[in-house]
């Protein structure tokens, strides 16, 4: 079950955070092919691999890169925005590459912009990941030095600048348009759509967005040859991912798997299973949003079309695990209150919906809920479902709706026994909990099985 490829150097020991180790370890030889090679060519490599986005919705990135237009078909510069905003609870991979291999995510962008002829790639990253930034940061000032970032990159003819740009700690602003709103000054809300980014998007510009993840994979990609990268993974679904394992599990941490692998061998084979004699309840495969599934459904794959297959989604790659001492109306009322937090307040059904939703089920968890509620809960969480501009609302909709679908009878005996049957013994200890607490853990655990 190990990968027959690895992406991301992640389980050695050392970090590659300076240019010459990068360099010594094969580094920057795929923007040199990439140089040598037409735009378009790049394009096709990137096609060929199937690489789906890594941010959450897995849209392919060679579909997405060609719908650009050809500089000699529009007047404006192209631009790439790399989203390493990384706000999805439960997911801490995005940070891990930037931490350990910044010149993979650069070498990354920097072909990624010769495929579109990017005149400027600019990074938007998380504010809160503050180490990161400065990583990235001095890496990519090593790069400016040796001539691999800025004008005439290596001799080639091909320009691009970077601007690194910080946020401010808005989950919206992860979304792409609210994030291409933010990189322009405005407030972070998202955009109507179409036009897409590729057509309309930074000032207005033809504009690629990719993850940091996604954008990291192509140095590989080059390396290998598309169709080689290919054959790794299943169909639909190739090549590796980096999934973020937390929650209730005795081995935390970023592993990167060939997709296709079973929750079961992420969760119990490389993850260690539940501590403490505990029972596994549910688990939540692709971060916050995604709605959750039962220990039965274990032997699920993690592959786009098999999770699709089981309701759900691979979303951002953050598996969390959740054992038996976790009341499910408690685990509602937390992804709730995140998503009321975050909605940014444009579209009605999210901004009011996501306040109902947290009304209700507070009630529900008090006791103090009448028989109808848990029909309006799931009513509420209709109205909202694909009524909104962007999908956050659908992602405070999706898992609520799902939690109750699958654990209804929990849900009810809250409302028939006048409160919570836990009676106060319930714990989400490291579910969904603050990200820096699973990064600790993660740091120290990034491994590939072997
Ligand atoms: C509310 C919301 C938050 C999002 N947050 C992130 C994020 O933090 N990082 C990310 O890469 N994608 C995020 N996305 C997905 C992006 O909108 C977009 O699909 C992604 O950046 C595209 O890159 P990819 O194709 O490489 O995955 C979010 C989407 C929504 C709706």
């Amino acid at each position: 079950m190990a990968p027959r490829h690895v992406v991301f150097e992640l389980a050695e020991s050392a970090d590659v955070t300076r240019l010459s180790d990068y360099e010594r370890a094969g580094g920057y030889e795929s923007l040199r092919k990439a140089l040598a090679m037409e735009p378009a060519q790049v394009i096709e490599e990137l096609l060929a691999s199937g690489l789906r986005g890594r941010g959450g919705a897995g849209f392919p990135m060679g579909r997405k890169a060609s719908f650009l237009p050809k500089p000699d078909q529009t007047p404006k510069p192209i631009y790439l925005a790399v989203n390493a905003d990384e706000s999805e609870p439960g997911t801490f991979k995005d940070r891990e590459i930037m931490l350990r291999v910044p010149h993979q995510v650069i070498e990354g962008i920097l072909i990624s912009s010769y495929a579109i002829q990017a005149r400027a790639a600019f990074v938007y990253i998380r504010g809160e990941y503050l180490t990161e930034y400065e990583v990235l940061r001095t890496a990519l000032e090593e790069a400016l030095d040796r001539g691999l970032v800025g004008a005439n990159i290596l001799g080639s003819g091909y320009s691009v600048t970077i601007v690194l740009h910080r946020g401010a700690g808005a989950y919206i602003c992860g979304e792409e348009t609210g994030l291409l709103e933010s990189l322009e000054g405005k407030r972070g809300q998202p955009r109507t759509k179409p036009p897409f980014p590729a057509i309309a998007g930074l000032y207005a510009a033809p504009t690629l967005i990719n993850n940091v993840e996604t954008l990291a994979t192509v140095p590989r990609i080059l390396a290998l040859g598309g169709e080689n990268y290919a054959k790794l993974g299943v169909e639909n679904s190739s090549g590796t991912r980096v999934f973020s394992l937390s929650g209730n599990v005795a081995r935390p941490g970023n592993y990167e798997l060939e997709l296709g692998m079973s929750l079961r061998d992420l969760i119990v084979g490389i993850g260690g299973g539940v501590p403490g004699g505990r029972q596994l309840k549910a688990v939540i495969p692709g971060g916050s949003s995604t709605p959750v599934l039962t220990a039965d459904e274990l032997d699920t794959r993690l592959d786009f079309d098999s999770m699709a297959r089981a309701g759900t989604m691979l979303g951002s790659g953050a598996v969390i695990v959740i054992d038996d001492r976790c009341c499910m109306v408690q685990l509602a009322l937390r992804v709730a209150q995140f998503y009321r937090h975050e909605s940014c307040g444009k579209c009605t059904p999210c901004r009011e919906g996501t306040r109902w939703m947290v009304e209700i089920i507070r009630r529900i968890e008090q006791g103090a809920a009448g028989q109808g509620e848990l029909d309006l809960l799931l009513n509420v969480c209709d109205r909202i479902l694909g009524r909104c501009l962007c999908p956050l609302g659908d992602a405070a909709a999706m898992p609520v709706a799902s939690y109750v679908a699958k654990f209804r009878s929990e849900f009810q005996r809250h409302i028939d026994e006048g409160g919570c049957p836990f009676r106060g013994t319930s714990s989400l200890e490291g579910v969904l909990a603050p990200v820096d607490e699973h990064h600790a853990r993660a740091r120290a655990r990034i491994e590939v099985p072997a």
